[in-house]
């Protein structure tokens, strides 16, 4: 058994309601919660043994073991009542994983916890949450899944939905985000639904009606203590009865209402430094959970609260209980403007009550700017409007789920290439010329931004920033497919946008092979492209139900070359993530076509993108499919021997080394597409991912130079004559190419 040696340790934080519980129950309704720094941490070791095992050091000596069955699900020996929610969230995950076609794998697990007393007596601080999302952040990471924190809370809703089968999950959300955050409910009658029809990956990838998420940045001139009661309350008990209760007195509307304008109040008082706003809408919210309590009958604020409250005032702060109540946490705010700091008073007052003052602050956060599921706007990255139409949801759901669907740690072909590095380079790495022509235009960098999106309002907003980090560095942008424009042509306008902010930086236009000759005449004469791409995507269109079922092209791509042609403008075959095999390029090559973006597999798998939006049929098995950018630029090269070809490599492009391996390989130029859109999409806002869009080029452009430096390779762009040696299946792979391929079936 080879173990792995070091092994991947997750955390996550549990978390306290400031206002908004018991409302929140209600879909659609906010509450505002605090995630704390004390947590659960789930340390995973990978390992190649037969079974895995569960730990925990709350419950030492215990243990749940699993193994992998014929149908590749984790089974569970043995009673997992101690273990439920880590179980769960491990099968889920793991689940997950091998739903979007990740190859399984097996490991163990062993949690800790620093969310209840010394004594082993619980805070109530949400540790089931906290567990849940610990093992879905280890076990993701084990599959190199990179996801962002609305996919690990949904993951994790899902898991701890499917045990406990009630609650808000906003233990869930404040875990999954850290900080304090605003959250409204999914409706949960419809992820239960989902659940029992859907796989997996189509429910984390489908809007979640009435869910949002909002981090909250808290003045800091505004504290928060939280002391205990030391009697633990359960709040699974207490949310039952508050929901089975009749209450034929209480407005429960009237409560839900004015539930959530005090947790708007309260935000904008919290967020703007403003104490007396937070007291008032503190008071304003127990205020309502006395009415609840009364009408309910339900112990939310016990006698030594009440005492804890009124002494809190007296010293100018203000509290109330916080979650369920009945026992468990005791919330107060107060200010610590210069001069004016009562909490050690506070303390003191507590202490003397019986109120336990614990030492918690807020944990850490995973800013999320606002997913809003209901409304659109154009700077958020995880929102797809309803108002759109399938063509426009399409391209959201691209952006949304190449984002989702990112990994920075994933294996390539391009491991298998090894360079051969001169010990002597005899070199300085400022002989090294990173600038070049890009169809006559003189670039800084032999890398471009390549076809993505366009035509919508939200990805005209992406494709203006990619342009403005495009010209800021200086090198070629592509947009995505602009063949929208023949059905709508108000689309153009969004390109012609983006065109303009990419200034005096050569620009490529993408369309698909279908795209009417008229179209296409209007889109070189508006935009002025320095080229044209042709995107084939055969592998896409079969997974997509409204896919395309006619891959006959060659005509088509004659068609548009001479049309583009008679402006002078080139024309570029492209794939879009599975790369181009030997025929097909010699195809191309006699057709007269000079240029192709390989585009092979590595990277954006679009396979695996589309088999989650397609809501019918399972595709997961089609996500290996393809030739991998190095496969595909050794075909290139068996063919550019006896022909004029001219090759751009992309798809599943890291790093400088990459880029240098490729041009080793004969590529003479280089294109990325999923990494640049992941440090796009990353910030908070789209200018600030810009700013890292263009940080990232430039460091790319600073490192390249010093690995040409180190290889001796003046021009990379130019051929390099690196020695190189293949291993493992690339070699393979290359030995069969050059016998071409003696196995087939005649
Ligand atoms: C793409 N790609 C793409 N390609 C194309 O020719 N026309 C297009 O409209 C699109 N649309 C698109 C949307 C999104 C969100 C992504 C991430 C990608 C494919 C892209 O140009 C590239 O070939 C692949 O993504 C592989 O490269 P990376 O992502 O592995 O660098």
């Amino acid at each position: 058994m080879s173990d792995q040696q070091h092994p991947i340790v997750e955390s996550a934080p549990g978390k306290l309601y400031l206002a908004g519980e018991y409302a929140i129950l209600t879909p659609g309704n906010p509450a505002l919660l605090m995630a704390v720094n004390r947590g659960v941490t789930a340390q995973l070791t990978l390992h190649s043994g037969r079974s895995g095992h569960l730990t925990s050091s709350l419950y030492p000596g215990k243990s749940v073991t699993w193994e992998r069955g014929d149908d590749g699900q984790l089974h569970a020996s043995g009673d997992v009542t101690d273990f439920s929610f880590a179980w769960k969230a491990i099968e889920v995950a793991d689940r997950y994983a091998r739903q979007l076609g990740c190859a399984p794998q097996m490991f163990s697990v062993a949690l800790s916890s620093t969310l209840d007393a010394s004594d082993g007596r619980k805070f109530g601080l949400g540790s089931s949450a906290a567990v849940v999302v610990a093992c879905v952040k280890a076990i993701l990471r084990v599959y190199g899944l990179e996801a962002d924190s609305l996919t690990v809370y949904k993951i994790a809703a899902c898991a701890h939905w499917l045990v406990q089968g009630n609650g808000s999950l906003g233990d869930v959300a404040a875990s999954s985000v850290g900080g304090f955050l605003v959250y409204q409910s999914v409706d949960r009658a419809w992820l239960s639904d989902r659940l029992t029809k859907l796989p997996l990956t189509r429910v984390v990838a489908a809007q979640w009606p009435c869910l949002r998420l909002r981090s909250v940045r808290v003045n800091p001139n505004i504290r928060v203590m939280v002391g205990w009661t030391g009697k633990p309350a359960s709040t699974e008990k207490l949310v039952a009865r508050q929901q089975s209760h009749s209450g034929a007195s209480f407005d429960e509307h009237a409560f839900t209402h004015e539930s959530a304008v005090a947790v708007g109040h309260a935000v904008r008082a919290l967020e703007d430094g403003d104490f007396a706003g937070v007291a008032a809408a503190v008071e304003k919210n127990r205020d309502l959970l006395h009415r609840l309590a009364q009408a309910k009958s339900l112990p939310i604020e016990i006698p030594v609260m009440t005492k804890a409250i009124q002494a809190s005032q007296r010293l100018g702060a203000v509290a109330k209980s916080s979650g369920a109540g009945g026992g468990d946490c005791l919330i107060a705010f107060y200010r610590a403007a210069s001069g004016v700091d009562c909490s050690s008073q506070l303390r003191t007052a507590w202490k003397n009550i019986g109120i336990i003052p614990i030492d918690l602050t807020v944990s850490t956060a995973n800013h999320v700017a606002d997913v809003q599921v209901q409304t659109a706007s154009t700077e958020s990255t995880h929102i797809t409007p309803c108002h759109m139409n399938a063509r426009q949801k399409r391209k959201e759901e691209h952006l949304r789920l190449a984002q989702q669907l990112y990994s920075s740690s994933r294996h390539t072909d391009f491991d298998a290439v090894h360079l051969v590095r001169p010990t002597l380079p005899e070199m300085r790495v400022e002989d090294v010329t990173l600038a070049t022509d890009f169809f006559g235009t003189r670039v800084a960098l032999p890398i471009m931004i390549n076809a993505m999106t366009g035509g919508t309002a939200h990805s005209t907003q992406i494709n203006i920033r990619l342009a403005r980090a495009a010209a800021a560095c200086h090198i070629p942008i592509a947009f995505g497919s602009a063949s929208i424009v023949a059905q709508d042509p108000d689309a153009l306008d969004g390109f012609l946008a983006a065109r303009r902010a990419a200034g005096k930086t050569p620009v490529v236009i993408n369309v698909n092979p279908s795209t009417p000759s008229s179209t296409l005449m209007l889109l070189i004469e508006r935009c002025h492209p320095s080229a044209i791409q042709i995107h084939v995507n055969a592998v896409q269109e079969i997974v997509m139900p409204e896919g395309d079922r006619d891959f006959r092209w060659i005509d088509d791509i004659r068609r548009l070359k001479q049309c583009a042609e008679k402006y002078g403008c080139p024309v570029i075959v492209k794939e879009v993530g599975f790369g181009f095999d030997r025929a097909s390029i010699h195809r191309l090559c006699a057709l007269g076509v000079q240029y192709i973006d390989c585009a092979g597999a590595g990277g954006t798998n679009f396979a695996a993108i589309e088999n989650v939006r397609n809501h019918q049929e399972d595709w997961s098995w089609l996500t290996g499919c393809g030739l991998s950018t190095v496969q595909s630029l050794l075909n290139a090269r068996l063919e550019s021997s006896s022909s004029k070809l001219t090759v751009i490599a992309s798809g599943g492009i890291r790093n400088p080394l990459d880029m240098l391996k490729s041009f080793a390989l004969g590529a003479s130029f280089i294109g990325v597409s999923g990494v640049i859109l992941h440090q796009l999409l990353s910030a908070d806002t789209l200018d600030e991912g810009q700013r890292s869009v263009e940080k990232l080029i430039q460091t790319w452009g600073k490192q390249l130079a010093r690995l040409c430096a180190v290889y001796s390779v003046a021009e990379p762009s130019r051929r390099t004559h690196i020695p190189v040696w293949l291993s493992g299946d690339v070699k393979e792979y290359w030995d069969a190419a050059r016998a071409d391929f003696p196995l087939t079936a005649d």
